[in-house]
């Protein structure tokens, strides 16, 4: 299996540019089923997890072409399958996400319960709940769920989201597209990406008000047509880069970013000491003014602070002066690189859903494993500042969410090699 060697470095610097978010073209890429148009998707990432998602939708009838780098057309004349296969919605969970727009167009979905990272149960409850009030009918079987609307077709309804889950909240809003009459999503997630979905399918000409905020609004259409539309840019992979500047004391400016999008991270390191000076697209990261201080963290749905990017400032926090405090509310289970950061010698405390890092440790480079995606960039940026050499296993799971991780991070002068065959 592939690994990452990464070796002890100088401070970072220099300038990166950010790439299209991942967690936007999933779902973009989900909505071009809702349409017998051609949809035109511009800054899309090179990832394993795109790369499955073109896969889910050429095997439902998709035509997809690379029309140049980073841009890509859909066209789905017909769904030629309502049934996502097995072995590819085992290997992401945003695949549950084609489960609407099929329900919508066709009238049925089924789908093998999902997987992804190891980060949780990760139910989809709450998408199964809005399907079925949009008046599908949900049915088990073994490890699949269909999920079938009557002779009408889905009507618009208003759901409550008991917690605002960002795929529901997507899977709903692309089911009620199309519905008769008016959908109402309650307790809707307000993440970036909610947004740029709604903005794609209101090009495609869906009628959505809302979204951004925690009630979003869908008028039905009778159909959607092709649309252009470029991506936001990865709000979590621009956060990693804000914490390889300020772990490794380095000085990195960052460009294609919304700045908004990155406000709570941005608050949070400012608290720990670091300098970040926001430009409109750009911020200039400086890790190597003065010292740097403990600072407590609590991440929450947005625009609170975002699970993804808990365990890379956990990494950071390992480094800083005095006591940090994480709480993770989002997952339940999102503490599994604790264990490889104490390999490291971190010194971290868990109880339940709480952590507490002791700063100042003293990284050491050892064998550690990447558990997740986000996890893994967490590893890679301890390793950076860690004594000798960290060797980062399963880095398939990093791979999946960031494009051209080593070259934009040798790019900053890390010293990181990838060995293909251990
Ligand atoms: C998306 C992101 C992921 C991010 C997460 C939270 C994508 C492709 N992935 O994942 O990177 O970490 O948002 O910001 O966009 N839940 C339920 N029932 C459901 C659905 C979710 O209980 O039906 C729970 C989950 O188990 C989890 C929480 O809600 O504890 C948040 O999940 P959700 O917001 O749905 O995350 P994802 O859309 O899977």
């Amino acid at each position: 299996m592939a690994k990452y060697i990464v070796h002890q470095s100088d401070p970072l610097k220099g300038e990166v540019v950010i790439s299209g978010a991942k967690n936007a073209v999933l779902p973009l890429m989900a909505a071009a089923l809702l349409s017998e148009e051609t949809c035109i998707i511009r800054d899309v990432p090179e990832l394993r997890d795109v790369a499955f998602m073109r896969e889910i939708l050429t095997s439902l009838g998709s035509e997809i072409e690379e029309l140049e780098a980073n841009t890509i057309s859909i066209t789905t004349e017909d769904i030629l399958s309502t049934e996502a296969q097995f072995d590819l919605v085992n290997k992401m969970r945003a695949s549950i996400l084609v489960m609407g727009p099929l329900l919508a167009r066709k009238g049925r979905a089924k789908m093998p319960l999902p997987g992804g990272c190891a980060i949780g149960a990760r139910p989809i409850d709450l998408h199964l709940k809005g399907l079925e009030a949009l008046g599908a009918e949900i049915i088990f079987m073994d490890s699949y769920v269909e999920a079938r609307a009557g002779g009408q077709g889905l009507i618009g309804d208003t759901i409550y989201l008991d917690f605002p889950s960002v795929g529901a909240t997507e899977n709903i809003m692309m089911a009620a597209v199309l519905a008769e009459g008016t959908t109402y999503i309650e307790n809707a997630a307000e993440e970036p990406e909610i947004v740029d979905l709604a903005n794609f399918l209101n090009k495609m000409g869906a009628r959505i008000k809302g979204a951004g905020t925690d009630t979003i609004k869908i008028e039905g259409v009778k159909r959607l047509g092709g649309a252009k539309h470029t991506v936001i840019p990865d709000r979590i992979e621009a956060g990693t880069f804000m914490l390889a500047a300020a772990i490794s004391r380095g000085h990195i400016h960052i460009s294609n970013i919304v700045p908004d999008h990155l406000k709570p991270i941005t608050a949070k390191l400012r608290e720990c000491g670091v300098r970040i000076e926001v430009g409109d697209e750009e911020m200039i990261v400086r890790g190597d003014l003065g010292p740097q201080s403990a600072t407590d963290i609590k991440t929450l749905p947005y625009p609170g602070f975002p699970t993804d990017i808990q365990s890379p400032f956990m990494a950071f926090l390992t480094t800083v002066e005095g006591a940090s405090t994480v709480i993770e509310t989002v997952f339940e289970n999102r503490f599994m690189h604790v264990s490889q950061l104490r390999k490291m010698g971190a010194s971290i405390e868990t109880a339940g859903n709480k952590a507490i890092i002791k700063g100042n440790s003293n990284l050491r480079g050892t064998q550690v494993m990447a558990t997740d995606l986000r996890a893994g960039a967490a590893l890679v940026l301890a390793g950076l500042v860690a004594e000798g050499t960290t060797e980062v296993s399963e880095i398939y799971h990093i791979e999946r969410g960031y494009e051209k991780f080593i070259e934009k991070f040798r790019g900053l002068g890390a010293q990181i090699e990838k060995i293909e065959d251990c």
